[in-house]
């Protein structure tokens, strides 16, 4: 057991993989993104969610220079209404990381944060896993106490066989 756990770790951690944030249902997550230039505030960035299938990805979350999804600037997909927000006070440090409440396991996926900006293009990718992966047979056969452990070492697997190993 060590043994292949070692193996996928070695494995995996060398992989040019988005960074993994794992939560529990029904939590709250924030989502890092940080931007160079420093000063964001006056301009563009946004939050897209890459598509299960081919078909075209969720929009998540605009900033342009103080504007975000409205009434006047619609697009937002439904799923994430309401529910995310960034973080005024950080724009001037660069900081570009959104907050999603209360999620679903809905919003498993890849997000990918972009800066537009001629000179200085930027894109950052997250993977979030919403719930435990975790199912009865694995739990049968690991009879671990630490459940964190597990659901961590899974959801490594989980990326090592999204990225095709
Ligand atoms: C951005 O700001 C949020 C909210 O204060 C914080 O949790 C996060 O760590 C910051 N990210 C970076 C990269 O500074
Ligand atoms: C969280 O979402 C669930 C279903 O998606 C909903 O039933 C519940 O009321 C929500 N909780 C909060 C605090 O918004």
């Amino acid at each position: 057991m060590t043994l292949h756990v070692n193996l996928l770790i070695n494995i995996c951690f060398y992989l040019p993989v988005p960074k993994v944030i794992t939560v529990k249902e029904g939590s709250d997550v924030t989502l890092p993104c940080f931007l160079w230039p420093k000063d964001i505030r006056s301009k563009v960035f946004f939050w897209l969610k890459v598509p299960q299938t081919t078909a075209g990805g969720q929009k998540v979350f605009l900033y342009d220079n103080g504007h975000l999804y409205s009434d006047e600037r619609p697009g937002q997909s439904e799923q994430f209404k309401g529910r995310v927000s960034h973080f005024p006070d950080k724009l001037k440090q660069g900081n570009a990381s959104i907050i999603i409440r209360n999620t679903t396991r809905a919003d498993s996926g890849v997000y990918r944060c972009i800066y537009l900006d001629l000179q200085k293009p930027q894109i950052f990718h997250i993977k979030l896993v919403v719930g435990e992966y975790f199912d009865e047979t694995v739990k049968d056969v690991l009879s671990f106490k630490d459940w964190s452990l597990v659901s961590t070492l899974l959801s490594i697997f989980n990326v090592c066989l999204n990225s095709g190993l």
